[in-house]
């Protein structure tokens, strides 16, 4: 295994454009005496990328920029919807399938490959999130939900393809803004990490299983990142709310590297 710690922050709509650039850049100042000894990724808002992409072009140890979503067609009569052509000058990577845009949106699994296979082709890095709801928990569904989320992604995408993509597992039900239930037990989350690997290796082998990147995400902050990145199998967390508060979010970077071991 070769990959690096990665560590991306999705800034959802919490910020407004002001203070999306304000956290920007006390965050750069902050990683300037830090060794990031990973990857960090950003994802603003649209009209905010060029201006953190600019923040982060002469910064010391390098942060990427990443979008939080695109559309699944290139361009045409879409009122509302952004291209990757039009990310495309600053967004290093790209977060496709959230359950917050799929449920906005209603997209489907199909859709979410769609939007995997326009990224690649025009260089850009997906993070693919996938995960269960509270009802599907419920109703022990986690491991079919799962597989057959894999099962479509994997259908559109050969071996090149899938050594571009990291995967996110993020049980839906975990994510702050809905949580009422404990944090995700590590070790179940690690289990479902050794299913998604599994899935893949039914239809690869292991030489892409053991490249492919496996992120958790859901409630993720500096006191409990270490017990996921600790985890066999998790490359590193996709951090929501708490990605908005500078400090919190270096002490997470600092925290996942300590613990995390490739
Ligand atoms: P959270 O969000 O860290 O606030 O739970 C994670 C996400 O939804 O990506």
């Amino acid at each position: 295994m070769n990959q690096k710690l990665l560590v991306v922050g999705n800034w959802k709509m919490e910020l407004s454009h002001k203070a999306s650039l304000e956290v920007a850049k006390s965050l750069k100042k902050l990683l300037r005496d830090v060794k990031l000894g990973g990857e960090v990724v950003l994802c603003p808002s649209y009209p905010t990328l060029p201006a953190v992409a600019e923040i982060f072009s002469q910064a010391k140890e390098k942060v990427s920029v990443g979008a939080q979503n695109i559309y699944h067609e290139e361009r045409g009569a879409y009122t509302g919807q952004v291209s990757v052509l039009q990310i495309k000058p600053w967004a290093t990577w790209c977060i496709v399938g959230h359950s917050e845009s799929r449920s906005v949106s209603g997209e489907s699994d199909e859709q979410v490959l769609q939007k995997v296979n326009i990224l690649l082709r025009h260089g850009l890095r997906p993070i693919i999130c996938i995960g269960e709801n509270a009802e599907e928990r419920a109703a022990d569904q986690t491991v079919n939900k799962v597989t057959n989320q894999m099962e479509v992604l994997l259908s559109g995408l050969d071996r090149s393809s899938l050594s571009k993509v990291v995967i996110c597992y993020e049980p839906i039900w975990a994510i702050s803004s809905v949580r009422t239930s404990p944090m995700p037990d590590p070790q179940e989350i690690s289990q479902t990490a050794m299913l998604i690997r599994k899935v893949v290796a039914n239809k690869f082998d292991r030489e892409i299983v053991e490249r492919l990147r496996l992120l958790y995400g859901g409630s993720v902050n500096a006191q409990n990142v270490a017990q996921y990145v600790g985890e066999p199998g998790i490359d590193g967390v996709l951090v929501g709310s708490a990605a908005t508060h500078p400090r919190d979010f270096l002490e997470i970077i600092v925290n996942a590297r300590r613990a995390w071991s490739p």
